[in-house]
């Protein structure tokens, strides 16, 4: 019988390897609260007209989006997730979100943590999502973690986050006009305007250049259930957003009381299409989560915090354990 167990063990583990690499003590590392919030149809063309949002201006003289909005976007996701006007010290502005779901709430803070152990960068989230409504919009996960990866060479990325990869001809935003649109890059489309930039890409050349010069952003997903094991996705957004092989994303989560808690991880050296992640870089990060069985524009989303390996000054330094 003793070995039954022990051949038996052997084979299972041949079988389903363990994670290849050690467990992060998060006890032993500090966090960092950031508010994620419901962004109706604020879109990156939104955000850059004067006329719906008025930092615009500023933005483009080059005042970043943190800079103005970290601190009020527990404010924020509850009066955009309403559908109703939304009124401020300066007055009432439109509505920005067309469909809303009732009782949804409007955002939620997460505890973020990341470390690494020298082989790996792992972005670790703690949450309570509150009481969803069931959007029935992907009926195969409750709840979905995403981590936009920026290297520092998407410009728009670094002053705007997340915000540049979404636009207001995507999957159903404004000017969405029933496209299957995913999210992509700005400067991937041959003209932007008000509305988005269309399916008018620029030439190879250009493109194959942008690509050169590490012009992307990674999605790192985890897709949770609870009581099941999460399934991690990594992708890329450049012309729109696709799945990248092969998949060096790893996730882990658990619910507990209501709160989530999930780790991604990813190899700190990466050959392409992934950017190697090093000590001494600067780079970005971007959350968002898909609540309630929700898919596409209907998540909640942080503004960009930036991300160091072993030391800096960064909101988020991921240290040596
Ligand atoms: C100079 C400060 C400033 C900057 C920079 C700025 N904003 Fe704003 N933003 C505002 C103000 C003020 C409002 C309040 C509504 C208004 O007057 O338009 C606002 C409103 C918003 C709202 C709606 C909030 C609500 O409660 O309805 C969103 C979303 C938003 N901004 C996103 C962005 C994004 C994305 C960027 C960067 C691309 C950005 N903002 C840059 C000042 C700024």
């Amino acid at each position: 019988m003793k070995k039954f167990t022990r051949s038996f063990l052997l084979a299972a583990g041949t079988m389903f390897p363990m994670a290849a690499h050690a467990a992060i003590d998060w006890g032993s590392v500090s966090g960092k609260d950031i508010v994620l919030f419901y962004p109706g149809q604020a879109s990156w063309e939104w955000a850059l007209t004067p006329s719906d949002m008025s930092g615009a201006d500023d933005f483009r003289k080059g005042k970043n989006c943190d800079v103005c909005h970290i601190g009020e976007e527990k404010d924020m996701g509850p009066q955009i997730v309403t559908g109703k006007p939304r009124l401020f010290k300066t007055g009432e502005k439109p509505p920005i979100e067309p469909t809303p779901m009732p009782g949804k709430p409007g955002g939620f803070p997460a505890t973020v943590k990341v470390a690494n152990d020298g082989t790996n960068l792992y972005v670790h989230l703690e949450f309570n999502e509150g009481a969803q409504p069931d959007a029935k919009q992907d009926p195969a996960f409750a709840t979905k973690v995403t981590v936009m990866f920026d290297n520092g060479k998407v410009p728009e990325a670094n002053r705007g986050g997340c915000f540049a990869a979404c636009h207001d001809d995507s999957a159903g935003m404004a000017s969405g006009a029933g496209a299957n649109r995913t999210m992509y890059l700005p400067r991937t489309h041959a003209k932007m305007t008000r509305q988005g930039g269309g399916d008018a890409l620029k030439g190879a050349d250009d493109l194959a250049k942008l690509k050169a010069d590490g012009y992307q952003l990674e999605f790192w997903q985890a897709s949770l259930n609870p009581g099941q094991p999460a399934k991690a996705t990594a992708e890329i957004v450049f012309d729109k957003r696709e799945v990248v092989s092969p998949n060096l994303v790893t996730a882990e989560a658990k619910q507990t009381g209501g709160v989530w808690s999930v780790t991604l991880s990813r190899p700190l050296q990466a050959a392409a299409p992934y950017s190697s992640i090093v000590a001494g870089g600067t780079y970005y990060i971007g959350f968002a989560i898909h609540s309630g069985h929700t898919a596409r524009r209907f998540h909640y989303v942080s503004y960009e915090r930036t991300l160091a390996i072993d030391s800096g000054t960064a909101d988020l330094v991921a240290m040596k354990k």
